[in-house]
């Protein structure tokens, strides 16, 4: 098991040098090194985060792989190849595509991003390896080997919705910073996060996709006891964006600087699109910052909001209260029956 991890791995490394060597040196590769420049990539981070170029053609990857002996099935199974069924034979995953590593803690690559160059409506715009047995998407953070000692400096990570992002906020010289590979936030990937920080700042995409998910990250956050802020884009801009609209010293004085608290960022969500003239509209948002309320707050935080909720609603801090009681001895009741249920169910043993 732990050499066919180390063949894989070392697969995955030729391959970068094999991508990062046609994007620098070879004609075919003008046109992603073109594109990568006007997108703002300097030689020093193509070179320190080994960006690369797949050639658009099916073989140029399995024939290096063939020639430096290479068990081909093995390769495809880490990704790199796709064997075809009718005759075992392999080609190329990746073609025409800019090559984005994706390395391990150790700084060892384990998976790739490809992105197109040209936008294209019958292509994804990026493609990632699939899950195989040296790469599990739900674990996995882009640029944690690079950001980790200055995560551990500051006591705090920073967490983008995209690795371009990531390398958008490192040239703003911005370096705690890391990517989920485009899944959401997962209990797997706070457990790694427990283990460095208690703070984390959520700077995801200004569009609904990405309040969406700051807002389920921040909440699986909160329950393990990380403190989490959310650090808000104006809307339709990314992090790339925004550096590429209003330079670096604005995006880190302005946003990463001066992020909200989460119950402040979901109180903003949860406010969009509501009329206070409306009784429902009032209600409900109440209803949501309580229902907030109610999970790993403390007494202090209880006060604030709730003194914020009743000006806000022109509804009685006493009636709020009341709400937040209800729902927690209705949440309290629930546990209860949970742990019922689970003292029941009944042990059951399998003979191997
Ligand atoms: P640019 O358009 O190059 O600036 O990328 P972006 O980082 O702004 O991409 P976007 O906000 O659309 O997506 C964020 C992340 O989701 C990316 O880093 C990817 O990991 C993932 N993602 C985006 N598009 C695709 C896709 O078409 N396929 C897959 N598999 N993942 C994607
Ligand atoms: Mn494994
Ligand atoms: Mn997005
Ligand atoms: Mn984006
Ligand atoms: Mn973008």
């Amino acid at each position: 098991e732990g050499q066919r991890h180390r063949r894989m791995k070392e697969a995955h490394q030729i391959a970068a040098e094999y991508y990062h060597h046609m994007l620098l040196h070879t004609e075919d590769g003008e046109e992603a090194l073109q594109y990568l420049e006007d997108r703002g990539f300097s030689q020093t981070l193509i070179e320190d985060y080994q960006i690369g170029y797949a050639l658009p053609t099916w073989d140029g990857l399995t024939n290096l792989l063939t020639a430096r002996g290479f068990d081909l099935a093995e390769v495809a199974e880490s990704g790199l190849l796709i064997q075809r069924e009718q005759d075992g034979s392999c080609f190329d995953r990746f073609r025409g595509r800019i090559m984005f590593p994706i390395r391990d803690e150790s700084g060892k690559t384990i998976a790739f991003s490809g992105r197109i160059i040209e936008a294209s409506t019958s292509e994804a715009k990026y493609m990632n390896s699939p899950e195989s047995p040296i790469f599990h998407k739900s674990q996995v953070f882009f640029n944690l080997d690079k950001a980790r000692a200055s995560i551990r400096k500051q006591h705090k990570a920073i967490i983008m919705e995209g690795f371009i992002d990531v390398l958008a906020a490192v040239r703003a010289g911005i370096p705690n910073v890391i990517a989920t590979m485009g899944t959401a936030l997962t209990p797997q990937h706070v457990t790694k996060l427990k283990r460095l920080v208690e703070q984390v700042i959520i700077c995801y995409d200004g569009d609904g996709a990405g309040w969406e998910a700051a807002k389920r990250a921040g909440e699986l956050l909160q329950q393990s006891r990380i403190k989490a802020e959310v650090a808000v884009l104006p809307e339709k801009l990314d992090p790339d964006d925004y550096v590429k609209q209003h330079g670096a010293t604005s995006f880190k004085e302005d946003i990463i600087d001066k992020p909200h608290t989460y119950i402040a960022f979901v109180k903003m969500h949860a406010r969009r699109g509501k009329n206070f003239q409306f009784d429902n509209d009032k209600m409900q948002y109440v209803q949501e910052v309580v229902d907030l309320l109610v999970h790993n707050t403390s007494p202090l935080e209880r006060d604030l909001y709730i003194r914020q909720l009743a000006d806000e609603t022109n509804l009685s801090e006493e009636a709020i209260l009341a709400t937040l009681r209800q729902k927690e001895s209705d949440e309290a009741q629930r546990s209860k029956r949970q742990q019922q249920k689970e003292q029941f169910t009944p042990v059951v043993v399998t003979h191997q």
